[in-house]
């Protein structure tokens, strides 16, 4: 279930910061390719950060334009290039040597240029979980940012390559300025360097991975208290990041994906029992890891609210998903109100990386979603059946 209102308005806040500076905002499709949602985002003005042909055709298919759609990833296939030159999308965010010169015989082919970023590591720890750390050296993401000399001087010579700027993307859910407040100086830096090396530098892709806030999201006088972890990315990247970055005199761009979608989303789940054993009290619901794969995946915490809100005393509680593993749950010794059979919960902030990440493990069909438009529901796209799977 997602929310029309708080879509518009985190596009609209990350515009703000921007207000006078020559930017762009691509929205990282990863997070949620819903195309209904898609369309919103695009008709607010953003352009899209691709990772492959599949969601180039979602964004395409739900109205952003293809001047406005770059391609990032690490694994770019032959065809999956040929299809993103062929529609002539705006860049090609380049991970390796290798696949600079298979563009360029691509391009070649198509009779066409390829605009590209050199995606750089940066050796950045940003924190957080180490699966969605991507700017470590040990990472197999971009070039070691001291080879952007090199690399890029040689792509220069490449006749169907047409290099534009360079990019870093250094991990999702980054609570804190600092990582990127060092990757701004060094890239800043870079750039006057390249320049002082005759490679022309028209745009600075910062990337996404701005964090959001998964705690204390709603706060009530009968539900246990939850520490906000409140982070405000719109103004660390007004205050902190975009003064830094201006200095390039590049266009600048970003890719976020979470700060736009996570706070818009809530998964919906009914519990089917309540279940005590000798050292735990387990809430089965109907909504496992194949729904919501984050809490497994990176222990990640997503605030668990009954949807209505009683005086139940608080209690202990697994809130686990009904898959034939362990590792299928929800939230591990939390403190919720006390609920039973047939009750309803609400897994807060669940609208990035929720559906996209989901399966049909254990022979589940995935689950419907809906917006929510005011007092208006939208079913925006329909429950899957067990003849689909
Ligand atoms: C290249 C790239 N750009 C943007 C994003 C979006 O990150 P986030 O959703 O944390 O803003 C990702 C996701 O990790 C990514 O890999």
């Amino acid at each position: 279930m997602y929310r029309k209102r708080s879509i518009i308005d985190h596009c609209r806040h990350i515009e703000n910061v921007f207000e006078g500076c020559d930017h762009l905002t691509y929205y990282a499709v990863k997070a949620n390719s819903n195309r209904e949602l898609l369309r919103l985002i695009s008709q607010e003005g953003l352009g899209a950060d691709i990772g492959s042909k599949g969601e180039l055709y979602l964004a395409l298919e739900s109205g952003f334009s293809a001047q406005r759609i770059t391609f990032s990833g690490v694994g770019k296939r032959e065809d999956e290039i040929a299809y993103a030159i062929d529609r002539d999308i705006g860049a090609f965010n380049v991970e390796s040597k290798d696949e600079i010169e298979l563009l360029d015989q691509v391009a070649k082919r198509a009779g066409r240029s390829a605009r590209i970023l050199l995606r750089l590591n940066l050796d950045i720890d940003a924190g957080g979980h180490g699966y969605i750390s991507t700017s470590l050296r040990r990472n197999k993401f971009g070039v070691d940012w001291q080879q952007a000399v090199s690399v890029l001087k040689w792509a220069q010579t490449l006749r169907h390559i047409d290099v534009r700027g360079i990019h870093s993307h250094l991990g999702s859910q980054i609570t804190k300025a600092e990582p990127f407040v060092t990757s701004a100086r060094i890239l800043v830096d870079l750039i006057k360097q390249l320049r002082r090396e005759g490679v022309i530098i028209h745009e600075l892709d910062f990337g996404g991975g701005f964090g959001v806030q998964y705690r204390g999201f709603v706060s009530h006088p009968q539900l246990p208290n939850e520490e906000p972890d409140v982070t405000n990315f719109a103004a660390i990247l007004a205050k902190d990041i975009l003064p830094l970055l201006k200095e390039s005199g590049c266009c600048i761009s970003i890719q976020p994906g979470r700060s736009i979608i996570a706070h818009a989303g809530v998964l919906l789940v009914k519990v089917l029992y309540h279940k005590e054993t000798a050292e735990k009290v387990f809430v089965v619901v109907d909504g496992g890891m194949n729904d919501l794969i984050r809490p497994s995946l990176y222990n990640a915490y997503h605030q668990i609210v009954p949807l209505e809100i009683s005086g139940a005393p608080h209690e202990k509680t697994d809130v686990v998903g009904p898959l034939c593993e362990s590792g299928d749950w929800l939230a591990l010794d939390r403190m919720l109100p006390r609920v039973d059979c047939g009750d309803y919960l609400a897994i807060m902030c669940a609208g990035a990386y929720g559906y996209v990440l989901s399966s049909n493990y254990n022979g589940r069909p995935r689950p419907a979603e809906v917006l929510i438009d005011g007092g208006k529901c939208t079913l925006i796209r329909e429950r899957e059946t067990i003849e689909e799977l």
